[in-house]
């Protein structure tokens, strides 16, 4: 495979062609927020919107999930358009989930707390109007609980469960503000095919789904 030379905040970095910006600025220690991008999915979904970059010569900031490297590529990741565009993004998901970190199972490893500190935006942002969505928690399953109201939609235990495991005990129903991560025709997790591997738990990054022993990580 080619490889490119390309910049990212000043740093000079050579990557493979073919590759995802957002995957390759993670491997070289250069966050940028993401929450629906898997590194070694090669399809991302681009639906959280935070991991908008500039380059050099675009004239619109682009998601770095969705962006390949190229030779001579100028990345910019903290440009301001791009951080406005992430910051509004991610004050409108925020404006859905609760926010009681304290009793939190995830609290002290939240990829939501991280991607606040990193844009220098509160988690309890007044800028649009607050809507929980109060559904039931499920904790019919004897390791972890699924509260629907802390998830962020990423995708990421749906297809660890479906393409890394292939058991596929997890999908997406309904529209719009109605959209939940459920079970196959919503029956309770303990009811479901799960094998209990707690993989997706681990990969989830909010408290949506969280091991019942407490181990939030
Ligand atoms: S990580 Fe790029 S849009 Fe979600």
């Amino acid at each position: 495979m080619e490889t490119v030379s390309l910049t990212i905040d000043g740093k000079k970095i050579t990557a493979h062609e073919g590759e995802k910006l957002l995957s390759v600025a993670l491997d070289n220690a250069i966050y940028i927020p993401n929450l629906c991008a898997l590194q070694d999915n090669s399809e991302s979904a681009a639906a959280c919107r935070l991991c908008f970059v500039e380059v050099e010569g675009r004239e619109e900031p682009v998601t770095a999930c969705t962006e390949l490297v190229a030779e001579g590529m100028v990345v910019n990741t903290r440009g301001a358009r791009a951080l406005r565009l992430a910051r509004s993004a991610f004050e409108l998901l925020m404006a859905s989930h609760p926010v009681d970190c304290a009793h939190c199972a995830k609290k002290d490893s939240c990829e939501l707390q991280k991607i606040a500190h990193h844009l220098n935006v509160k988690l309890k942002s007044k800028r649009f109007r607050k809507l929980l969505r109060e559904l039931p928690v499920d904790d019919s399953n004897p390791l972890f609980i699924l509260d629907p109201n802390k998830c962020v939609l990423c995708g990421r235990c749906i297809w660890v469960c479906r393409e890394r495991l292939g058991i596929g005990v997890l999908g997406f129903a309904h529209r719009g503000f109605e959209r939940v991560i459920t079970t196959f025709a919503g029956e309770p997790l303990g009811e479901s095919r799960c094998q209990e591997c707690g993989d997706c738990v681990r990969i989830c990054p909010t408290g949506a789904l969280a091991f019942k022993d407490g181990n939030g990580k």
